[in-house]
């Protein structure tokens, strides 16, 4: 039950208020111990209050994002002529929104040629899109072997090994004008040129800071006019600049956010 565990955010609280709790009855103990005594039930009183107020706010948001995903989930359901159920959606994976936002795009611009940046559920997902609808390919690069496989594995078995392939592509120091970076091996993608959809979903925050900037700098010239970039957890700060970035260069185009619980940002090129 996610809501009983402390995660980071909730740690810092924890520790905020009681270095406050601390502090203040210490401040009252120089008065005196009574005073000490009456500060730290009010703040004890006051801070469980706030931590139930804050826990209640969560849980509220945590049942507007099941009910979003079971909606996207019925539409990922009715829109894929689906033979073995769909590998589950982890916390690692993209969102259902994620995946819907996806199989809207391919059933409305029908992009022929899709790289995908961070392979898993969402490769499966566009590859049965393209399945039924009889034309396009999507290549997927992944850092990770193991997920590569995985992925590989899943394709297979679900039959979409002619509308999808996974690369292996470790990340590698890669120019860019911060300086080098790590990001995917370049040369694994030289045959991909005109890509008509892009989807950024790696390489994990934990590589680098802005790990997913490089995807602009090095491989907006390889994009098709027109094409739509998808960015996934665009919530998070370190997305922001990339986002910016994508913004910036599609002035003529249009862009859209997906609210939902990662965040997802979609940008046409001019
Ligand atoms: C955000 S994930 C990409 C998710 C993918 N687009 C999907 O829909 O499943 C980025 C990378 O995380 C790695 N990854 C996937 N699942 C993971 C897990 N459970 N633990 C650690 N890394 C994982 C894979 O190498 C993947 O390329």
């Amino acid at each position: 039950m996610p809501l009983l565990r402390l995660k980071h955010e909730d740690t810092r609280r924890v520790v905020v208020l009681m270095t406050i709790l601390l502090v203040v009855s210490g401040l009252g103990s120089l008065i005196s111990w009574t005073v000490a005594l009456a500060l730290f039930l009010v703040l004890t009183v006051a801070g469980t209050f706030f931590m139930i107020a804050h826990y209640q706010r969560a849980s509220e948001e945590c049942r507007v994002q099941q009910s979003q995903d079971i909606q996207d989930l019925q539409f990922i359901q009715s829109a894929l002529d689906m033979r073995r159920p769909l590998p589950y959606f982890t916390r690692w994976s993209s969102s259902p929104a994620l995946a819907a936002q996806l199989i809207g795009i391919i059933q409305v611009y029908k992009p022929q040629r899709i790289l995908e940046l961070g392979s898993g559920v969402s490769t499966v997902v566009m590859a049965m899109t393209l399945r039924d609808q009889g034309s396009g390919r999507i290549t997927s690069v992944d850092h990770d072997p193991v997920y590569a496989v995985k992925t590989r594995k899943e394709l297979a078995a679900q039959e979409l090994h002619a509308w999808a392939s996974v690369l292996d592509a470790p990340l590698v120091p890669c120019d860019t004008p911060r300086g080098a970076q790590p990001w995917y091996d370049l040369s694994v993608m030289d045959d991909l040129e005109q890509i008509d959809l892009l989807v950024v979903d790696g390489p994990l925050r934990k590589s680098c800071k802005n790990a997913r900037l490089p995807a602009f700098e090095l491989l907006r010239e390889r994009l098709a006019p027109g094409a739509i970039v998808v960015l996934d957890d665009t919530v998070r700060d370190d997305e922001s600049a990339s986002v910016a970035s994508w913004l910036s260069a599609a002035r003529d185009g249009a862009s859209r956010f997906v609210p939902c619980r990662k965040g997802v940002t979609i940008v046409q090129m001019p």
